[in-house]
Order: C-alpha cells, then sequence, then structure tokens
C-alpha cells in the first residue's frame, strides 16, 4: 500500500520534470511561414529580446554571482519561460538557454497558455501541443488546432508576469497590473487596447486577416508590444518599435505652467504634470532604472541661464536637485541600492497615477540689471535607465541611455518687474508682523 503510494508519487514527479523540452514549443519563425505580419511586429518586440536583452543579462549575472544563483530561476521564469518550465536554468557560471528561449517570450509560448494561478511571479500554467489558444471562437487552421481562451483577451494574462513581488521577503518590485487594476481605466481598457492595438492609448480597430488565406476580420490584435524602451530597440536594430515607444512616450503625460507669481524679484513657478495617456503609473515597470524628469531652464534676452533645474550633464547624470519621477529601493540597512535582489523597502516612489497629476514648484530671483523678457522652457523627459544603472552595468560612461522628450511647456515674463504704485498689501500687514514678532519674543523669555 505504502509502496504503491510512494511510486504514484514518484512516477508523478519524473513525469513532471520531463513533461516539457524546449523542443515541443514551435520556432517563431514557422509561425510566421503564415502569420507573416504579426510574426514582424513581434519580432523586435521587447518580449522578443526578452532574454537577448543585454541590460537584463547584465542584471540577471549580477544577481546570480551575488545571490549565489538563489534568484537564477526566479529571473528566468518571465524572461524566457521555455526553458524554465524545461528546467533548463542558466546561471552565471553557465549562461545558456535553448535556441528557442534565445528568442525570448515567442509565439508558442504565449499561446499555448491556457490557463494561469492568479497574478504576478509568472502565474502561467503553459501546455504545449497542437491547440493554440486565442481570442477567436469561430477560427480554424489547417497547421494547428484552435481553441478560444478568455484569458488572452483580459488584463490578467499580462498581470501573469507584469507584476513583480521579490520571491523571498515580498517587496513589490513591479506593479504595473496592480496599478491598472486600481486605476480608472479597469473597467473598460485592458491592457490588450493599448499595446495591442494602434490606438495607443485606447482601443483603435485594426481590420485585417490573421494569417495569409484567412477571413477578413474587423479588428486583428497588433503585436508590437510597444513601452517605453526606445533604448534597445534602437541598439538592437529595431527602427520601427524605436520610433513607436518615442511615440508613444509623447503621448503618455502633459506638462504645464499653472501659474508664475511675482513679488518684486522672486519668481514663483508652479508646474503640473498629468499623465493622460498611460493605464498604470508613469514611468511603470523596473521603475527603479527608468527615470521621468522635469528640465526647467529659465534665461533672459540674451540667453543668460537664470535658473536652471533638472539639468543633465557632459557624463550624462541628471542634476541632484531636479523632480525625477521613479522608484529607489533601500537594502536591510536603508542604503539605496538598485540591486533588486538586495532590495528590502522603498524608500520613495514619487510616480504619477493613471489620469492622476504632480504639482512641482519652483523659486528663483531675478538679479539686478536683467535684460528682459525672460523665457522659461520646461521640458519632461524619460531615459530607461539611469547613468547611475548604465555605469554599475557597463563600466563607466561606455554607455549613455537616449534622452527622450515627453512633453513641454514654455512662458515669457516681462521686465522691469512693475512695481506696485499703491502701498502694497504688506504695509497693511506691518503692525500685525510687529505684534507676532513681540508676543514671540515674550513666550521664549517666558520659557527660559
Ligand atoms: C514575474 C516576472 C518577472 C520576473 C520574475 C523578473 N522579471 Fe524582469 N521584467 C519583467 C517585466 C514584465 C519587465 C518589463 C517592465 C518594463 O519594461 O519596465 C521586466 C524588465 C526587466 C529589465 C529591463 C530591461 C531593459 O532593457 O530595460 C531587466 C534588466 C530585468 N527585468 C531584469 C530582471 C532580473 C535580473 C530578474 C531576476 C532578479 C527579473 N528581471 C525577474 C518581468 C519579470
Ligand atoms: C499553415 C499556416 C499556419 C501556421 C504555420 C500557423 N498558423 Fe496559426 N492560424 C492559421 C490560420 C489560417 C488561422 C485562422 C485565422 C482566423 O481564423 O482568422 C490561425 C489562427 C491562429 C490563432 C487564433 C486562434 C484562436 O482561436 O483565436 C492563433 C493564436 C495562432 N494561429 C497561433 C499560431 C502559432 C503560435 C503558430 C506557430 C506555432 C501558428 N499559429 C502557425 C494558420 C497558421
Ligand atoms: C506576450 C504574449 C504573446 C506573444 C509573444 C504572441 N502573442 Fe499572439 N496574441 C496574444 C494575445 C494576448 C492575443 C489576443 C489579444 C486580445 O484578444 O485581446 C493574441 C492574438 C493572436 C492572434 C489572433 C489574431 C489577432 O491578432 O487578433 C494570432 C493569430 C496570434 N496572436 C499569433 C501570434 C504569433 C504568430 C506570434 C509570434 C510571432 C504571437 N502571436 C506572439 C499574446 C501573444
Ligand atoms: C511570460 C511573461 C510575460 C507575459 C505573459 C507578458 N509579458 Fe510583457 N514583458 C515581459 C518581460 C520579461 C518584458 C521585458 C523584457 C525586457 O525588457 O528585457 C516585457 C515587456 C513588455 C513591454 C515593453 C516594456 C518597455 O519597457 O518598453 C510591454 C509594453 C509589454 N511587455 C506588454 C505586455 C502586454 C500588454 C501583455 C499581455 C498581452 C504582456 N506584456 C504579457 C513578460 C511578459
Ligand atoms: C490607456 C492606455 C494604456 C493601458 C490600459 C495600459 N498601458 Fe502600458 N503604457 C501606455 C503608455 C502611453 C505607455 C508609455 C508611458 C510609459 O512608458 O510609462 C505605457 C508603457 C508601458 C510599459 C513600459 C513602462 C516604462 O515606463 O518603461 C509597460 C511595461 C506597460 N505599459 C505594460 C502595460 C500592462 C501590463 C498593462 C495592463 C495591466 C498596460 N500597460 C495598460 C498605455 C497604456
Amino acid at each position: 500500500m505504502r509502496i504503491g503510494f510512494f511510486l504514484i508519487l514518484l512516477s508523478a514527479m519524473l513525469l513532471n520534470a520531463g513533461a516539457v523540452k524546449p523542443s515541443d514549443y514551435t520556432q517563431p519563425e514557422v509561425c510566421g511561414g503564415c502569420h507573416a505580419e504579426i510574426y514582424s511586429q513581434w519580432n523586435g518586440s521587447m518580449h522578443s529580446m526578452a532574454h537577448k536583452d543585454p541590460v537584463y543579462q547584465k542584471l540577471f549575472i549580477m544577481a546570480s554571482r551575488e545571490t549565489n544563483s538563489t534568484f537564477d530561476a526566479f529571473c528566468t521564469k518571465c524572461h524566457a519561460p521555455i526553458d524554465y518550465l524545461s528546467g533548463n536554468i542558466p546561471s552565471a557560471d553557465n549562461y545558456k538557454v535553448s535556441e528557442i528561449s534565445e528568442k525570448g517570450i515567442s509565439c508558442d509560448f504565449c499561446h499555448t497558455v491556457n490557463a494561469s494561478s492568479g497574478i504576478g511571479n509568472g502565474a502561467f500554467i503553459s501546455s504545449p501541443g497542437k491547440v493554440k489558444y486565442g481570442p477567436f471562437n469561430d477560427s480554424s487552421s489547417m497547421y494547428h488546432g484552435t481553441a478560444y481562451s478568455e484569458l488572452h483577451t483580459k488584463a490578467e494574462f499580462c498581470g501573469m508576469c507584469h507584476d513583480v513581488k521579490h520571491p523571498f521577503n515580498g517587496l513589490v518590485l513591479e506593479n504595473t497590473y496592480t496599478e491598472w487594476k486600481e486605476g480608472p481605466y479597469n473597467e473598460t481598457t485592458p491592457c490588450q487596447h493599448c499595446h495591442m492595438t494602434p490606438g495607443v492609448t485606447k482601443f483603435e480597430a485594426n481590420p485585417g486577416r490573421a494569417a495569409a488565406g484567412a477571413p477578413m476580420r474587423e479588428h486583428i490584435y497588433t503585436h508590437y508590444f510597444v513601452g517605453g524602451n526606445a533604448m534597445l530597440p534602437g541598439l538592437l536594430g529595431s527602427p520601427e518599435h524605436e520610433r513607436l515607444a518615442k511615440e508613444r512616450l509623447r503621448l503618455a503625460a502633459v506638462v504645464e505652467i499653472l501659474d508664475i507669481e511675482r513679488i518684486n524679484e522672486t519668481v514663483n513657478l508652479n508646474v503640473k504634470v498629468t499623465n493622460i495617456g498611460a493605464g498604470h503609473k508613469i514611468p511603470t515597470g523596473l521603475t527603479e532604472a527608468r527615470e521621468i524628469w522635469l528640465d526647467v531652464d529659465v534665461r533672459d534676452k540674451a540667453g543668460n541661464q537664470i535658473f536652471r533645474s533638472g539639468a543633465m550633464d557632459a557624463g550624462g547624470y541628471i542634476d541632484h536637485n531636479a523632480v525625477i519621477y521613479h522608484t529607489v529601493f533601500g537594502d536591510s540597512t536603508g542604503k539605496v541600492t538598485e540591486k533588486v535582489w538586495f532590495a528590502d523597502r522603498i524608500l520613495l516612489d514619487n510616480r504619477i497615477p493613471p489620469k492622476g497629476y504632480s504639482l512641482e514648484n519652483y523659486s528663483f530671483t531675478i538679479p539686478q540689471g536683467t535684460n528682459g523678457p525672460l523665457r522659461i522652457d520646461i521640458k519632461l523627459n524619460y531615459v530607461s535607465a539611469s547613468q547611475e544603472l548604465s555605469d554599475l552595468l557597463f563600466g563607466k560612461g561606455s554607455v549613455k541611455p537616449p534622452v527622450i522628450e515627453m512633453a513641454s511647456a514654455n512662458a515669457t515674463i516681462e521686465i522691469p518687474v512693475p512695481r506696485k504704485e499703491m502701498p502694497g498689501l504688506e504695509i497693511l500687514f506691518m503692525p500685525l508682523i510687529i505684534f507676532a514678532a513681540y508676543v514671540r519674543i515674550k513666550r521664549n523669555r517666558g520659557r527660559i
């Protein structure tokens, strides 16, 4: 009886271990034979580069070394899922994946997922084989079986990987699905509407055929999967994905100068940054690397700088006083770290929620004798990785992440500052101020 139970357990374990091999999955080029357009959209996407990506590889190898391989399987699960499922886990010392996993998250991985065990940390269940799961309930193909999968049409499909928690201490590392779920788009606009249609910020139909010889349909989902990353497609030769990422960043946010307050030579500038287009916070995903920041530049008539905040120097470093929207992780001693494996707490998260905004205030003094008018130029910029992270991964100064302008605003200030002719309000308040100071002195004395 006991032996029988043990045998069943053993055979179940063996079956599981050998259940999936990389060769059970079809190479994307084969699918591309009939699905040519979808293939060309996917090829060059961040999903196709999820393993090739040099930023990922550098960080993976660093994580593997610094944790004695305890993160190897974890990272591989989402970035090379077919090798994870096959039990082929690369490590810093033996950094190799199968040929199909070189191609990251490919057609046959996503279209053989037919269930999930929840949200986040790679909650997918994959059943490789003849049947391809997708959004149609009336589709047929001579090459493969087809089956309708509601999961593919929902944000929960993306949420299987686009929410990441630290595997040991549970700290939230990436939160895109949850940001969407808790935001204003959750009822009407799943990820697919913005990331798999030409609409970018909303659903927009893309009529066509899903495969050669297939019927004409009112809408075919596109497979560019473009986010904010223009750097990698740029580096790895996908100009179309690079262009689309820049376009997407420009549709995500607006910046406005709300008002300019002047009190004699002092200027107070109120600036508003609104997330108008993204279904989650901006930035989202790998937010300890991504930086969205405000560059505020004020110059006189001749172009001399009067005030600056958010300048990037020649080395690619952003001024320390700049307003930067991102996440800062701390390790268990509270020290800032860019290494997610050491992350233990969130020290700062000032990112802008979907349809939300952030208000910023700048203050500066106009020097005597300045020639006007003053010109204020504000830019909202994006980089995929801070220079500090890039230095850590590739060596100081060897890679400079490109800066993409998301939005801008400008205004002018007339000079000279018009002086008030009548006594200002401050004159009326003078007796009150003197009285308050007197009371304060008395109070302090009373304390001694
Ligand atoms: C649960 C799934 C999941 C796991 C586990 C995971 N990642 Fe990711 N990773 C993602 C997703 C989703 C993105 C895309 C987010 C974005 O682009 O901002 C991403 C993006 C990245 C990027 C950005 C690449 C670029 O070019 O900018 C790096 C680097 C990265 N991950 C490294 C790692 C490392 C190292 C590990 C293991 C410690 C890991 N990831 C574990 C899902 C995962
Ligand atoms: C010999 C041509 C051919 C090849 C090769 C091919 N497909 Fe298809 N596929 C089709 C046709 C035709 C349809 C039907 C399209 C329609 O109904 O509009 C289809 C439909 C689909 C659907 C939709 C299923 C649904 O019910 O929603 C998916 C998903 C799919 N294919 C994925 C794949 C994947 C993944 C591969 C590679 C492993 C692949 N296809 C290879 C011809 C092919
Ligand atoms: C990251 C996962 C993912 C990858 C990789 C992927 N797909 Fe899809 N695909 C989807 C999802 C999700 C849908 C359905 C979207 C919806 O209905 O909301 C879809 C839809 C489809 C459809 C149905 C027609 C349509 O576009 O509406 C076909 C056919 C298809 N994919 C083929 C492919 C092929 C071929 C590849 C590789 C070149 C591929 N897919 C790569 C997730 C993926
Ligand atoms: C198997 C896990 C997995 C699934 C499922 C998945 N993704 Fe991803 N996705 C990733 C990883 C990993 C990356 C990052 C690759 C890299 O940068 O190296 C990524 C990158 C992206 C990017 C590019 C981000 C950037 O910085 O430009 C977008 C957009 C995206 N995914 C959207 C989606 C959408 C929409 C879905 C659902 C239809 C989806 N993903 C499903 C794992 C997944
Ligand atoms: C209303 C449209 C909309 C919806 C819904 C939406 N996104 Fe996005 N997404 C955008 C825009 C616009 C950007 C570019 C701004 C940015 O990069 O932050 C973006 C960027 C991204 C990025 C790259 C982030 C970065 O800053 O590097 C990822 C990853 C992503 N989306 C995944 C998802 C996933 C997963 C979902 C669903 C849970 C989703 N998106 C829902 C519009 C949308």
